[in-house]
């Protein structure tokens, strides 16, 4: 397909810009590193991966990186802040994030001016079009008047760099430094925003700027400087200095196009025209613009999320789940089609038949609201809030129903309701960063190291058809999937528990290596099939210290009792675990078991 831009000329596909970024900092010696699934693998302190550098921070914090000290990549990213904003022509609530890191190597001067290059050169933005905007100082962080002089050394004049605080221009998964909790990094940052050239709408404030709402404006790449940690007694600034680029594809995409709608792009086009086919309804009549936006971001969303093993379910990922198919099936049957079309817009087999299920239900859910809707007499902001907690029915769609009887809904009222609910549902989240970075304490060391005990066992008890299929650790207990058709006997679980402890009484050292993927996992290294690799992979072995001299050789004669691809943490030896135990073992799908095992005083 040939995508024009708004003067009418062929423009480059998001794939081009994609790959063109990642060229561009290859060869600027950047390592291109696989992205991490949306679902983090072992850290329990977020639900999703909303930013590249969140698999990162082991190695922002100083770990050393099989891959070198520049990065490169493109991470699918879910971002659920926003999703009350989806609707308009920028906020999405997945995107793909352009990014690359240098782990305490290169700093701002390169960091800007390379930026600069790749929007200019490489994407042809023209210059003018382009604003920067920096941190103002704050916090006992000094002004950044060193990216200031990068920039208007490089072309952008005074007028078009704007100042702003903590609010805006500083980074860190948390928000601002009063936010972040302990083991938290981040920093100031500097980001380049694309001036489309709409007018100002004085709805917003009188004068227009870079972080104005009015739509002039977006935001197309983030240069964050981690150059800070937060401790007990506050900001502390970490060893070594680095830099986190994000920058969005859809509105990278957007700004090559000409166009500050970013569901006007390539990526959306096809789900968009056939939203607009199957309900009769323009894209471009604003009465029907938000719903199909709303559709296309959350119908996205979803495909990823079910790409990468989450159903829909009530709680955590899969609650997320159900809730963005939810919202895309309700604004479907506001524009007229059946909800079971938000299934047709995905072009995938399995996400396919799992949203096309859900769906199913939701369709007959929704029916029954629509039932309830109808024994209402009289409306109000909590009855309101009420349906569209249990039903999913927005608040147009409520009053739509209830203009007819004229009856009108208190906003106030239904807000009052809706932020007590985001409030607490926000200290439900917040409770899961309060854990910190949990990933490097004592706790989930045992049992990462527990994790390839298990694994190993169950394949020494129950068969080699024994294989991963998803892991979860918190600071309390492991979560272990694999394939197995049948649901292990008391005996069984048993066998594979006095096995683990066994190992751990002999005091096995756990010891590490860098190798080849391939290599390794030609030598018989177990690796978790649904996880992307880079080419050098740690190989972490389970073995006892003396006996043949080789790793191949003690693998031969036996004696290797672990192997695995992973990246860590582990104890060094297996009688720091002190002993294991399984507290559960049930199913987690067709063919799939989980087991959820604790570090026990015995
Ligand atoms: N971490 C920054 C962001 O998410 C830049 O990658 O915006």
């Amino acid at each position: 397909m040939t995508l024009l831009s708004q003067k009418g000329d062929s423009i480059m596909t998001s794939d081009e810009i994609r790959e063109k970024f990642i060229k561009f900092f290859e060869k600027r010696g950047h390592k291109h590193i696989p992205s991490s699934p949306l679902v983090p693998e072992n850290d329990p302190t977020t639900l999703f991966v909303s930013a590249g550098m969140q698999p990162l921070v082991p190695y922002i914090l100083g770990k050393d990186h099989p891959e070198g000290k520049r990065l490169v990549n493109s991470q699918p990213s879910l971002r659920l802040e926003d999703i009350e904003e989806v609707g308009d022509n920028r906020h999405t609530t997945f995107f793909e994030m352009l990014g690359n890191w240098s782990l305490g190597d290169y700093f701002k001067e390169e960091q800007l001016s390379w930026f600069y290059e790749f929007l200019t050169k490489e994407l042809g933005l023209p210059k003018e079009k382009l604003y920067v905007t920096l941190f103002e100082g704050g916090d006992g962080v000094a002004k950044d008047e060193e990216s200031a002089a990068i920039w208007k050394n490089l072309g952008i004049p005074e007028d078009r760099i704007f100042w702003y605080g903590v609010d805006n221009n500083w980074w860190s998964r948390s928000g601002t430094p009063d936010n972040m909790v302990e083991g938290d990094i981040g920093g100031p940052d500097s980001e380049v925003f694309y001036d489309f050239g709409t007018k100002h709408d004085p709805k917003y404030g009188k004068e227009c700027h870079p972080n104005c709402d009015c739509g002039r404006f977006l935001e197309i790449g983030n240069s964050v400087f981690i150059e800070y940690k937060k401790t007990k007694s506050g900001l502390e600034e970490l060893p070594q200095k680095s830099v986190d680029f994000g920058g969005g594809l859809e509105r990278l995409a957007a700004a090559v196009k000409g166009d500050s709608d970013v569901f006007a792009i390539d990526l959306f086009s096809k789900m968009i025209s056939d939203i607009e086919e199957w309900s009769g309804k323009k894209y471009s009549d604003p009465a029907s613009q938000p719903a199909m936006r709303v559709i296309a971001d959350h119908t996205r969303a979803s495909i990823a999320l079910v790409k990468d093993g989450v159903l829909p379910a009530n709680k955590l990922h899969g609650y997320i789940l159900r809730r963005l198919l939810r919202r895309a099936a309700v604004k479907m049957h506001a524009l007229g089609s059946p909800v079971s079309k938000v299934a047709d817009l995905v072009d995938e087999k399995k996400a396919q038949d799992v949203i096309g299920e859900e769906l199913e239900r939701f369709a007959k859910s929704l029916d029954r609201g629509m039932k309830e809707v109808g024994k209402i007499k009289k409306i109000d902001g909590k009855i309101a809030f009420d349906l569209y907690q249990s039903y999913g029915f927005p608040l147009e769609i409520t009053e739509e129903l209830f203009e007819e009887k004229g009856q009108k809904i208190d906003h106030k009222q239904f807000e009052k309701e809706f932020k007590k609910h985001q409030d607490l549902s926000r200290t439900a989240s917040g409770g899961m960063f309060k854990g910190g970075l949990a990933e490097d304490s004592p706790a989930t060391r045992k049992l990462h190291t527990a994790t390839h005990l298990l694994h190993q066992s169950l394949r020494t008890i129950l068969g080699k058809h024994v294989e991963q299929k998803g892991s979860n650790i918190t600071s309390e207990r492991l979560r272990f999937d694999f394939s197995h058709p049948k649901a292990l006997g008391q005996e069984e679980v048993k066998k594979v528990e006095d096995l683990m402890n066994e190992k751990i009484k002999e005091g096995l050292p756990v010891t590490s290596r860098e190798s080849t993927y391939d290599a390794a996992i030609k030598e018989g290294a177990l690796a978790f099939f649904g996880e992307k690799y880079g080419d050098r992979v740690k190989v972490y072995s389970i073995s006892p210290s003396t006996g043949a001299s080789t790793e191949l050789s003690r693998m031969s004669s036996g004696q290797v009792f672990s192997k695995e691809v992973c990246g860590g943490p582990h104890v060094d030896n297996t009688k720091e675990l002190g002993h294991v135990k399984i507290t559960k073992e049930e199913s987690a799908g067709a063919g799939v078991r989980r087991i959820y095992a604790v570090i026990s005083d015995k």
